[in-house]
């Protein structure tokens, strides 16, 4: 792999231009292209992120060969074909959350990629926060003994836009997938796949979910706690209570910069953990390594976490009776 690494972008939207922001500050990468379906789009894109190329279509970018790696960063109905259309044309790629709409989705993937020697990870950026570094630093340190409960909200009041992927459940609209998904990963990254998953949701009158209640059961005890709404702005914290005391993330907790553990003896200490540009550099540094070093998966987000994440998530979909036409 050479020493700069040539990107480029499949969707100039909204995540993709703070992603393009972060792209910037990492030392070697370079914003090679970006494709939208809209030529005025991309090239509004390109000349304010400073890409070198622009392409008339997803097919032309996947093809060029100069690129090392493409950013998948449109609505979720659309990872799997595009992140497909990329590792058919020999790219690497980081895709958004969710990696896919379901787990026969991202298996066919994973295994694409595989079968390729591809590098393929899904852009999970709370994993790569120093704060949930940190985090995980202070559990294997023991510090708050064994986990007994964790507990995390992410919930916003949205604008009730009936055609935005937020409601539209032709985009795989829906709190689960959105926004769900943060708590989700953070009790599989802190407890594993539970045993038992129990779930109650509320739907919009488009039919997806506008609140999710999730309880995670583990035949060891454990137990998590996630919600997720579009209904009210809710803290998005998260709580981490073990046999000695507990963690808070603070709000956002799925990119906190501040954690306070306090013990069970009134003592408390509070890190600063901050992180650079919007956060999403640090996925891209991770990427930038894994690719120097010839590697085709992410150790800290494998693709098992990905298939954990997204089987889970299909389970509570199963819960609450939630369908998309993908898993037809
Ligand atoms: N990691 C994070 O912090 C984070 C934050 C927000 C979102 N996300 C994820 O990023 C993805 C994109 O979210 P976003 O809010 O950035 O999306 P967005 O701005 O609404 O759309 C991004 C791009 O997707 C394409 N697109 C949008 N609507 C489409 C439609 N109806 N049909 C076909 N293509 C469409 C467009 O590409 P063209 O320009 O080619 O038309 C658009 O530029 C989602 O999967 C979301 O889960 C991640």
């Amino acid at each position: 792999m050479p020493e700069k690494i040539k990107w480029g972008i499949i969707g100039p939207g909204k995540i993709a231009g703070k992603f393009a922001q972060d792209l910037q500050l990492v030392e070697n990468a370079v914003l090679h292209g970006v494709a939208s379906r809209d030529a005025g789009r991309s090239a509004a894109f390109a000349q304010k992120y400073n890409a070198v190329h622009v392409f008339e279509n997803y097919e032309a970018l996947a093809a060029d060969p100069e690129i090392d790696i493409i950013y998948v960063a449109t609505p979720h109905v659309f990872h799997f074909e595009q992140t497909m259309l990329c590792l058919r044309s020999g790219k690497s790629v980081l895709c958004e959350k969710p990696f896919g709409m379901n787990a026969r989705e991202v298996k066919i993937m994973t295994d694409e990629a595989r079968a390729r020697n591809l590098f393929l990870m899904e852009a999970l950026w709370t994993r790569f926060i120093p704060g949930t570094e940190k985090l995980i630093e202070l559990i294997s340190q023991d510090a708050i003994g064994k986990i007994h409960y964790v507990k995390a909200d992410f919930g916003f009041l949205g604008d009730g836009n009936k055609s935005s992927r937020v409601n539209n459940p032709d985009l795989g609209a829906g709190t689960l997938l959105d926004i769900g998904i943060y708590p989700v990963y953070l009790s599989l990254l802190l407890l594993g796949i539970p045993d038992q998953i129990k779930a109650v949701a509320t739907f919009t009158d488009t039919g997806v979910d506008s609140f999710c209640a999730i309880l995670f059961d583990y035949l060891s005890g454990e137990k998590a706690f996630s919600e997720s709404s579009i209904l009210s702005n809710t803290p998005i914290e998260a709580m981490i209570y073990g046999e000695k005391g507990s963690i808070k993330m603070h709000s956002r907790f799925h990119h906190t910069e501040k954690l306070t553990l306090q013990l069970n003896d009134n003592t408390s200490e509070t890190f600063q953990n901050v992180y650079i540009g919007n956060g999403y550099y640090h996925e891209i540094v991770e990427v930038m390594e894994c690719l120097k070093s010839g590697k085709t998966e992410s150790e800290k987000m494998p693709h098992l976490m990905s298939l954990d994440l997204i089987r889970t998530l299909d389970n509570i979909r199963e819960n609450i009776g939630l369908k998309y036409k993908s898993d037809e």
